[in-house]
C-alpha cells in the first residue's frame, strides 16, 4: 500500500478516535513556529520563532533570508513543540504544514520538512490553508465556537469579509481592491520612519496621540462591503509630505493615530454594513456570531470598535488571544484537525501554493 492511502486509511481510524493529536508546522512568511494541538481545540505546546531580528535591517522580510532561516530553524523548533507538548514524534497521529499562500520558498521549507517527517514516520500529512488557520486560530481561544459566523479576515496580505458556512467551507463577502489593511499599515508606519514590523508599533504609538488630529478621505468602493486601502495611504503620505515641506516637526503620535482611526472606521463600518442589511439580518436569527481573525485582528482600536460593533448589533464576538493573531504554528493543528476529521489527507507530490485563496 503506498503512503497516500495509507494516510487516507489512517484518517478514517482517527475520525474514530477520541484524541487526536496533531504536530503542525508554518513557515508561510518570517515566523517559524510548531505546535501540538489536541481535537482541534487544545495548546499543548506552541513555540513560534521569530525572524523580526533578520529582517529589521531591511526594512521588510527578505524571501531569501527567510526561506534560510527557517531550514535552520525547523528542526529545532518542530523538537521544542515536541518536547514541550511531552511527547515523541510517534506518539503524534498526524502531521499539518502550511502550504499556501505565502512566500514560494519559505513555504516550501515548511512543506518538504513535514514530507519527509510524515513519510518517515508514517503519519498522515494535512496541507493547510494559512488564511483557514487564521480563521481557526478562534476555535483554539473559543472553544464554544462553531460555524457558522461572519469572520473578518485582516492580515497581511488580506481583508475580507468572509461567512464560514461550516469548518473548511466559506462564502466571500467582501474583500479588498487594492491594499490589504496589514500592508497599508505597514506602509504608512515606514513613513513615519517606523521600523519593520510597522502595524504593531503603529498601534502602539497611536494610543498616545489623538485620532481626530487629521481627516482622511472616506475609502471609494465598488461593492457595499468591499474595502480599498490605497486611496487612504496616500493621502496618508500626502498630508506627511505636506508637513515636513512646512518644516514642521511631525506629530507621529496624532499620525498614527489618525491612520489607525481610518483603517478601523473603515473595516468596522462594511461589517456594520453588512450584518445591519436586511437580507444578511434575516438569514442570521439564529446564529449571530462575528469573529476576527489574522494579525491586524490584533490591533487595540480594531478590538475595541468590534466589541461597540458587536455590542450595538446584538452580535456575540469572537477574537483570538492575541498571540493567536498573528502567524504560529496552533492554528494551523487547529484547522488540520477539522480537514483530517474529513478524510482529507495530502500525497507526497503536494506542493507549495504562494498564491493559494481561501475562497
Ligand atoms: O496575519 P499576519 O501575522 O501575517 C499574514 O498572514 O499576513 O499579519 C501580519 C500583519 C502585518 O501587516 C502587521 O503589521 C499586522 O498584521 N499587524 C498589525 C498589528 N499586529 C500585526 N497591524 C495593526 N495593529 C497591530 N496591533
Ligand atoms: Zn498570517
Amino acid at each position: 500500500m503506498d503512503y497516500y492511502e495509507a494516510s487516507r486509511r489512517k484518517a478514517e481510524e482517527l475520525a474514530k478516535q477520541e484524541t487526536v493529536r496533531i504536530l503542525s508546522l508554518e513557515t508561510s512568511c518570517d515566523e517559524t513556529a510548531a505546535a501540538v494541538i489536541e481535537n482541534g481545540r487544545k495548546i499543548l505546546s506552541n513555540v513560534v520563532f521569530s525572524q523580526i531580528d533578520l529582517h529589521e535591517l531591511y526594512g521588510g522580510v527578505v524571501p531569501e533570508i527567510a526561506s534560510r532561516a527557517h531550514m535552520e530553524a525547523c528542526d529545532r523548533v518542530i523538537d521544542q513543540a515536541l518536547r514541550e507538548a511531552g511527547m515523541s514524534l510517534e506518539e503524534t497521529d498526524a502531521l499539518a504544514v502550511t502550504k499556501g499562500p505565502g512566500l514560494v520558498g519559505a513555504l516550501l521549507t515548511g512543506v518538504n520538512c513535514m514530507k519527509g517527517l510524515a513519510f518517515a514516520a508514517g503519519k498522515p500529512l494535512v496541507g493547510v490553508n494559512h488564511i483557514e488557520g487564521h480563521v481557526s486560530a478562534n476555535y483554539l481561544t473559543h472553544p464554544d465556537l462553531e460555524p457558522p459566523f461572519l469572520c473578518l479576515v485582516v492580515s497581511g496580505g488580506h481583508s475580507h469579509l468572509v461567512e464560514v458556512e461550516d469548518y473548511g467551507v466559506y462564502r466571500l463577502l467582501g474583500q479588498t481592491a487594492d491594499d490589504a489593511a496589514g500592508e497599508a499599515f505597514d506602509k504608512a508606519a515606514r513613513v513615519l520612519g517606523l521600523p519593520y514590523p510597522g502595524g504593531p508599533r503603529m498601534d502602539r504609538l497611536a494610543e498616545e496621540g489623538n485620532p481626530e488630529a487629521f481627516s482622511l478621505p472616506k475609502p471609494k468602493t465598488a461593492g457595499p462591503y468591499d474595502y480599498s486601502f490605497s486611496g487612504l495611504k496616500t493621502a496618508f503620505i500626502n498630508t506627511v509630505h505636506g508637513l515636513e515641506q512646512r518644516g514642521e516637526t511631525l506629530p507621529k503620535a496624532d499620525l498614527a493615530a489618525s491612520f489607525r482611526r481610518a483603517v478601523c472606521r473603515e473595516l468596522m463600518d462594511k461589517a456594520e454594513a453588512l450584518v445591519s442589511s436586511a437580507s444578511w439580518a434575516a438569514d442570521h436569527q439564529g446564529h449571530r456570531a462575528f469573529a476576527m481573525a489574522g494579525g491586524v485582528s490584533a490591533n487595540r482600536e480594531l478590538r475595541r470598535m468590534a466589541a461597540a460593533m458587536c455590542e450595538r448589533q446584538g452580535l456575540k464576538l469572537y477574537m483570538p488571544e492575541i498571540p493567536l493573531c498573528t502567524d504560529n504554528g496552533a492554528m494551523i493543528g487547529s484547522a488540520a484537525y477539522y480537514r483530517l476529521r474529513r478524510g482529507e489527507v495530502s500525497a507526497l507530490n503536494m506542493n507549495a501554493e504562494p498564491a493559494l485563496r481561501l475562497v
